[in-house]
């Protein structure tokens, strides 16, 4: 562990070592049983994951895919979007919920957000619905599902499907009902940092839509069936064989992972209403509907103060991060596209006010109390800095 100037450990934001050294000798047995099988694609791993996930997400089927990305990707193309199209996402999410848009060559329209819980508004993305809208991709973010009923009732009434964006909220759900079962499709990422992380890229698409699993199946394989044969311009986005059979090792976990980081989200939220911190940030808001399973845990930041606690926290061994410092709408690769010229005052906002401490699973209450107390320290340097 590394010391810091004062001598305290340092907090990481996320030590994905921290988990996965646990699971060392389990991990390297199902790896070497890929190994020793051959079958690096299409193994039977790759089955029992897609089954196994299926089953958590309430869903008929589930398509293992090379990365959250590419789930995005799919599940739009299965829709066989045309030019002039419109698909309408959050700008405050990350990059590759509106990427799959774009490259599809059709229009990315923006919806403004929820302040309270930073995920898209159904009032917002009501108001940008045209007679050209084919698609809305909600995000659940941060670990906490958007308000899904409400966004599904919407696309039920314009009868425009709804695809979750479900990266970072495996487990999650909202009036019981899992995240990935509302859509006609839902989209996992395996990235490591996520709560389900495997040891590299990997992703997977939920659907109980018979046709759409197949037309998933098939565009993730270059469109081909039978072999040669393509009936379709597809991609080639697998899940690796390797990839799953880690994936298992870790699934059998993902429940404690998840009540262990809903116990640190609470622990946090417990230590900054007795420190009287939360009078000072904003704490995240739990929807009561949502089952939430804390990928970050988020802190709002206001009077101009965000840019300098963060670097105070890093100067103090304090790991944290800004998801995510640039809206969408905002980025240079958008600049004087139609999709950028757009006002989203909330997402501007949170934007300039979030900020995520560490909430992963293996983090310790006493590591806790160091990246509350070094907040403290902050809050009690500026006023006597104010006062002085
Ligand atoms: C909200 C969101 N959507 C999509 C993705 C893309 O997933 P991946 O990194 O597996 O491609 C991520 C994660 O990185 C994400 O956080």
């Amino acid at each position: 562990m590394q010391a810091t100037t004062q001598n305290f450990p340092s907090v990481p934001l996320l030590d994905v070592n921290r988990g996965n050294q646990a699971l060392r000798d389990e991990l390297i047995q199902a790896l070497t049983e890929v190994v020793d099988s051959g079958k690096f694609l299409h193994g039977p791993q790759v089955t029992e994951l897609e089954v196994q996930l299926a089953k958590l997400c309430h869903s008929r089927h589930a398509i293992g895919c090379a990365s959250g990305s590419d789930a995005l990707l799919l599940a739009l193309m299965a829709l066989e979007l045309e030019p002039g199209d419109e698909v309408i996402v959050p700008s405050f999410t990350f990059f590759a919920t509106a990427s799959c848009v774009d490259r599809l060559g059709v229009k990315i329209v923006f919806a403004d957000i929820n302040p309270q819980t930073y995920n898209i508004a159904p009032a917002a993305i009501e108001a940008r619905i045209t007679h050209r809208t084919r698609a809305i991709i909600p995000v659940h973010l941060f670990g906490q599902s958007a308000e899904i009923d409400e966004i599904c009732k919407i696309g039920a009434r314009h009868d425009i499907p709804v695809i979750e964006d479900a990266a970072q909220a495996i487990g999650a759900a909202y009036h019981g009902r899992p995240i990935g079962s509302w859509g006609q499709m839902g989209c996992l990422s395996f990235y490591p940092t996520k709560n389900l992380g495997g040891l590299g890229d990997g992703g997977m698409l939920t659907t109980s839509n018979d046709s759409l699993n197949d037309r998933l199946r098939l565009l993730a394989a270059h469109g081909m069936k039978p072999r040669y044969y393509h009936s379709a311009v597809g991609i080639n986005s697998r899940l690796d064989t390797l990839q799953a059979a880690a994936l298992l090792v870790k699934t059998k976990r993902l429940a404690d992972y998840t009540s262990a980081r809903q116990s640190n989200a609470t622990r946090y939220s417990m230590m900054f209403e007795q420190s009287g911190l939360s009078q000072k940030i904003g704490l995240p808001f739990q929807d009561p509907a949502a089952f939430h399973v804390w990928n970050q845990y988020s802190l709002r930041v206001g009077e101009g103060r965000r840019d300098a606690l963060k670097t105070y926290l890093q100067q103090n061994g304090v790991g944290c991060e800004i998801y995510y410092p640039v809206p969408l709408h905002q980025q240079q690769c958008f600049r004087g596209m139609e999709c950028a010229k757009v006002s989203l005052p909330e997402t501007d906002r949170a934007a300039r006010e979030i900020l995520h401490i560490p909430v992963y699973p293996e983090l310790t209450s006493s590591e806790q109390h160091r990246v509350v107390d070094v907040i403290n320290q902050y809050y009690r340097e500026a006023y006597n800095k104010a006062v002085a």
